[in-house]
């Protein structure tokens, strides 16, 4: 592939023409059976959004007051489903208490030591309305922001809704940040309450997340109580009436809480993303648009039923657990798994070990994770039954052809449809994918936009770009589950996505349309690397970098890598002394503790000095190329200094 940032016509280079067609098995009991049922609501929500809408939130969700107005106000101020009262938690639980539901299992839980548990729908219920109370009894009211910050156990999910049922907006940090992270999140979102746990178990060692709390609210004066699970049993240190024990709390609470009515625009979540400039961004999602989002998509794209066991591998910290593990899940009245810990805890055969042990019919998972299972070799999952499974499902950066067969091949022994889905936080849910009925996937490629979402290819002015021809990746129409601003910064909302291209969504990738309308995402397009599936700004690491005393100026840059997708390689000059050894081990120890463990530099060089134009702008073009140990073909003469490269180049030796 071309740099992408390079020009506003994209070449791309993956040529892919293998095509697999849904097994007939598996058509004949799609929940989407014909591509005619495909094109009519695809052509109804373009041509008719309002109407088709409309239609899907009254059938699919339950309204304490119903909407008057479907949808008002143009992209990117539009609101949706105005004037109707609803609550998330209530649409996650209450509504399958009444039948047989009731005692189905929600979540079927496992932690990496290997203890389990199931809570069924009544007692999920039970539990988030226990916390619900405990919240409102720690002061926190409708409005107020909640961050969490917890290992991938059930009392996440508990949190979650318990906050969903009051209308108070959580705000969750993915449990491999730093404190420093953890601290720029709470004073963002001003939350009043931190909710965590003593620790968690990672590959066998306890992440201490109270630790990182306790170090957290030294920057953080918002937070006024913690809620501490105890997980590890580890020995911490609970500050008195500020550090509460969640157990505690939870036996003195009270099992019934009415679920607060909430607006349909009432802000649900903040998850903060990275950009390419700046601090994170707080991406706000609202109550009825984001859970009819994923909702229908969790129906469509993994043609979800009643007897299901599906698992989704993500990270509640991230948008996928939020929208596959919680919400869209739970709204269906679905069973899922949900595991703490690594994949290859107590050894590489964990994944494939908890499919068979539970019998998991559906698997979503990320590029990045199917490298690693192909490098640790197809013994491990072949010493399991894999039977059970009838969809996979991939997310987080383009998969390649390659893993994808492997995919394809070795877990879902050619029987199953593979679901590449294209989204991103600010989506909220799934925009383009197969639907696994009727869609012929291509290996690489997300294939075409579901019902609501009108995407198109463009040049930086807006114009439609023809087949095969790469350009910006854009939505022409507003959707449901769309983010509604960046917490506490309108403007920024405005600018980052809507005025790059007039009258359009931008979302940052680069990406070609084929001869058959299949989307093939190439990227993002502005600083922002895919390390492991998740979105890092190069930006981020820079400034961690130059807030150590030794370094003057850094540029950070990804590069191919065979597993994490991008790897992160850190250009540095120094104020005076050569570097060593030492100091890259400094350095890199110095950015896991501002960013986290996530940030990890792959490679720390030590520079004289940066390539720059004459006006100062650092060409990333040609240190992308250093760092990927390719020869730079474009231009370089608006380099100010030659001789930079020729130096950069001999440090790699
Ligand atoms: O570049 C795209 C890539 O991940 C970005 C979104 O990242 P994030 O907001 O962290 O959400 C990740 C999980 C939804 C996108 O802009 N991306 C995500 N899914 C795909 C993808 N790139 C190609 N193919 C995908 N299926």
């Amino acid at each position: 592939m071309s740099d992408p940032a390079a020009g506003q016509n994209i070449s791309s280079v993956l040529q892919e023409h293998r095509k697999f067609s849904p097994p007939p098995a598996f058509a004949e009991q799609a929940n989407i059976r014909s591509e005619e049922a495909y094109q009519e609501l695809w052509n109804r929500a373009k041509d008719d959004p309002a109407g088709f809408w409309a239609d899907q939130a009254r059938e699919n969700l339950t309204w304490i007051e119903p909407f008057t107005e479907t949808m008002s106000g143009e992209m990117p101020e539009t609101k949706w489903f105005v004037g109707g009262k609803l609550n998330a938690s209530a649409q996650c639980l209450d509504r399958h208490l009444d039948g047989w539901r009731r005692n189905k299992a929600a979540i079927v839980w496992e932690g990496e030591p290997g203890d389990t548990r199931t809570l069924t729908y009544q007692q999920l219920h039970r539990e988030v309305c226990r916390f619900a109370n405990v919240l409102k009894q720690l002061g926190v009211q409708t409005g107020d922001r909640v961050t969490l910050y917890m290992p991938m156990i059930p009392e996440l999910v508990v949190a979650m809704l318990a906050c969903a049922r009051i209308g108070a907006t959580h705000s969750i940090v993915f449990g491999g940040f730093s404190a420093d992270a953890v601290a720029d999140r709470n004073n963002d979102a001003q939350s009043k309450v931190i909710v965590t746990a003593d620790g968690g178990w990672r590959r066998g060692k306890e992440v201490e997340l109270k630790k990182a709390v306790d170090e957290s609210l030294k920057k953080s004066s918002s937070v006024k109580k913690v809620v501490v699970v105890r997980r590890t049993g580890s020995s911490i240190t609970m500050a008195p009436d500020r550090d509460y024990w969640w157990h505690d709390l939870m036996d003195a609470a009270d099992a019934d809480c009415d679920p607060t009515p909430v607006d349909s625009e009432h802000p649900l979540f903040i998850l903060y993303t990275s950009g390419s400039t700046g601090k994170p961004k707080g991406v706000l999602h609202t109550t009825a648009g984001y859970v009819l989002g994923t909702m229908l998509t969790t129906r469509w794209v993994f043609d979800l039923k009643d007897d299901d066991t599906y698992w989704c591998t993500a990270d509640i910290g991230w948008v996928t657990g939020h929208s596959y593990i919680c919400y869209g899940p739970l709204a269906n009245g679905a069973t899922v798994v949900m595991y703490e810990g690594a994949p290859n805890w107590p050894d590489e055969g964990r994944f494939w070990e908890i499919i068979e042990k539970y019998r998991v019919s559906i698997f979503y998972t990320a590029p990045t994770a199917i490298r690693a299972f192909i490098k640790w070799g197809d013994d491990w999952p072949r010493q399991h039954d894999l039977s059970s499974l009838r969809l996979l499902g991939s997310v987080g950066e383009p998969i390649n052809p390659e893993a994808w067969m492997w995919y394809h091949r070795v877990i879902g022994q050619e029987r199953c449809p593979i679901v590449d889905t294209w989204w991103q936080t600010e989506t909220g849910a799934i925009m383009i994918s197969p639907l696994p009925g009727i869609t012929p996937t291509k290996p690489g490629s997300c294939t075409r936009p579901l019902p609501g979402v009108v995407p198109d290819i463009v040049t930086k002015t807006g114009q439609s770009l023809g087949a095969n021809q790469g350009g910006l990746l854009v939505m022409r129409q507003p959707w449901p589950s769309m983010l509604r601003t960046l917490y506490g910064d309108h403007e920024r909302f405005r600018n980052t996505y809507f005025s790059e291209v007039p009258g359009c969504y931008f979302a940052g990738d680069g990406a070609r349309r084929d001869e058959d309308g299949y989307y093939w995402v190439m990227g993002r397009v502005d600083d922002v690397l895919n390390v492991s599936g998740h979105r890092l700004s190069t930006m981020e690491v820079e400034s961690a970098l130059v807030s150590h005393p030794q370094v003057a100026e850094a540029a950070v840059v990804g590069f191919p890598h065979d597993l994490k997708g991008e790897g992160i390689c850190c250009f540095v000059t120094l104020k005076q002394s050569d570097g060593d050894d030492q100091l890259k081990s400094d350095l890199v120890g110095h950015v896991r503790k501002q960013i986290g463990a996530l940030a990890t530099p792959d490679q720390i060089r030590f520079a004289n000095g940066l390539p720059k134009t004459r006006s100062g702008k650092i060409m990333r073009r040609l240190l992308r190329d250093i760092a990927a140990g390719r020869e730079s073909a474009g231009d370089t003469t608006t380099l100010e200094d030659y001789t930079i490269l020729a130096k950069l180049r001999q440090e790699e030796e």
